[in-house]
C-alpha cells in the first residue's frame, strides 16, 4: 500500500496541473480528493493493513494529501486569475489616446506679454493682498474716507473687520512695496481686483490691473511716456501711438489719461480708446510711506488688462473670459 501512495499523488498532481479552467480543476478535484476518490481510496484502506503498519501508512498519506491540497489552492488561484482576463488579446498596433493639450486662458497670455514687455525694461512683479484693508486701498493714496473719489471705488466689504475690504485697484501694493523697501524702486504688480459693479459687456465685478511703480532720484514725465510707449508698441503693434491727457488722481500729482492708437484701435471705429490711468507720485504719498519728497521722485500707473486683451483679440464681451466656454477658449 505504501508504494502505491507516490504514484497516486503524481497522477492527481498532474491532472490538477492540467486543467485549462476552472470546471476542468473541479472534475480533477472530485476524480481524487472527492469522497469516492482514487487519493481518498487510500485512506479508506488504511483499516485493512496490521496494526504495526498503520501509523507511518497513515502519516505518509496525510503528508501527500496536504502536499495536493496546496497544488489545488495555488492552481484555483492562477485559474481565476485568467478567467478575470479580457477573452480579447490586446491589439498592441491600435493608436494610443491622445490626451488634449490644454492652453493658456487670453487673459493669463496678455499678463504674460505684459509683464515680459517690462522685465526687458528692469521691472520685477510684485504681489499684494486681494483682502486689503482701506489704509492701504484708500488713506495712503490720499483717498480719505470723506473723499468723493471713493464713491467710483464702491467695493466689498469684509462684515467682521469694517476696516477689511476687497482692493479695488493694485495701487495698494505700492504702498505695501514702499513701505518694506527702500528706493530704487522698479516694480509692476499684475492682478485681480473688485468693484460693486453690475456685470455688462463691459463690467463685471472683478478684473485684472496692472500697477507700475518707478521710484529713484530724477525720474521724469519723459521716462514714463517713453516706457508706456515701448510697452505698448510690444503689445498692440510697431506702429501704435499714445498720448496723454491731464486727469485727476489723489495719488499722483500731475496725473494724466492715457490713450492709444493703432489699426486695432481703428478696427473698433476709433481713433483714439482711453487705456490707463498714471501721474507723478504725489508728495504727500511718499510722506506717508517714509520716502523724503525733496529726494525722491517717482512715476506710476494702472491699467486694466483685460481691456487690453479685448482690443488685441478684438472681444467685444468682457463676461466671456469668465464663462469658461471652451469654443471660447478654444479660439486662442
Ligand atoms: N488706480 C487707478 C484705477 O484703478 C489707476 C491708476 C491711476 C493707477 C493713476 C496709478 C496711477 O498708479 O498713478 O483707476
Amino acid at each position: 500500500m505504501l508504494d502505491q501512495i507516490e504514484p497516486l499523488k503524481q497522477a492527481a498532481l498532474s491532472d490538477l496541473q492540467q486543467a485549462t479552467d476552472l470546471t476542468m480543476l473541479d472534475r480533477a478535484k472530485s476524480a481524487h480528493l472527492g469522497a469516492n476518490g482514487r487519493f481518498t481510496g487510500l485512506l479508506k484502506q488504511l483499516g485493512q493493513l496490521p496494526r504495526e503498519e498503520r501509523p507511518a501508512a497513515g502519516k505518509a498519506i496525510n503528508l501527500a494529501k496536504v502536499e495536493l491540497e496546496t497544488a489545488l489552492a495555488s492552481r484555483r488561484a492562477e485559474l481565476e486569475t485568467l478567467a478575470a482576463m479580457p477573452k480579447e488579446a490586446t491589439d498592441f498596433t491600435l493608436p494610443g489616446r491622445r490626451r488634449p493639450l490644454g492652453r493658456l486662458h487670453p487673459l493669463t497670455r496678455t499678463t504674460e506679454d505684459i509683464v515680459r514687455s517690462f522685465r526687458k525694461l528692469g521691472f520685477v512683479v510684485a504681489d499684494g493682498p486681494e483682502i486689503e484693508d482701506d489704509y492701504h486701498c484708500f488713506d495712503t493714496l490720499n483717498t480719505p474716507a470723506d473723499h468723493p473719489a471713493r464713491d467710483s471705488q464702491d467695493t466689498f466689504y469684509v462684515p467682521t473687520d469694517p476696516r477689511l475690504l476687497l482692493r479695488t485697484h493694485t495701487s495698494s501694493v505700492q504702498i505695501r512695496v514702499m513701505e518694506k523697501q527702500q528706493p530704487p524702486v522698479r516694480i509692476i504688480v499684475p492682478g485681480r481686483v473688485y468693484r460693486r459693479d453690475t456685470a455688462d459687456a463691459t463690467h463685471n465685478p472683478t478684473f485684472h490691473q496692472v500697477e507700475g511703480l518707478y521710484v529713484d532720484r530724477g525720474v521724469t514725465v519723459g521716462d514714463l511716456k517713453g516706457t508706456v510707449e515701448f510697452v505698448f508698441r510690444e503689445l498692440m503693434g510697431p506702429e501704435t501711438k499714445i498720448r496723454f491727457r491731464p486727469h485727476y488722481f489723489s495719488y499722483t500729482e500731475p496725473s494724466f489719461e492715457i490713450d492709444f492708437s493703432s489699426s486695432l484701435t481703428r478696427k473698433m471705429g476709433k481713433e483714439w480708446l482711453e487705456i490707463a490711468g498714471c501721474g507723478m507720485v504725489h508728495p504727500q504719498v511718499f510722506e506717508n510711506v517714509g520716502y523724503d519728497p525733496e529726494v525722491w521722485t517717482g512715476w506710476a500707473f494702472g491699467f486694466g488688462i483685460e481691456r487690453i486683451a479685448m482690443i488685441r483679440y478684438g472681444i467685444n464681451d468682457i463676461r466671456l473670459f469668465y464663462q469658461n466656454d471652451v469654443r471660447f477658449l478654444h479660439q486662442f
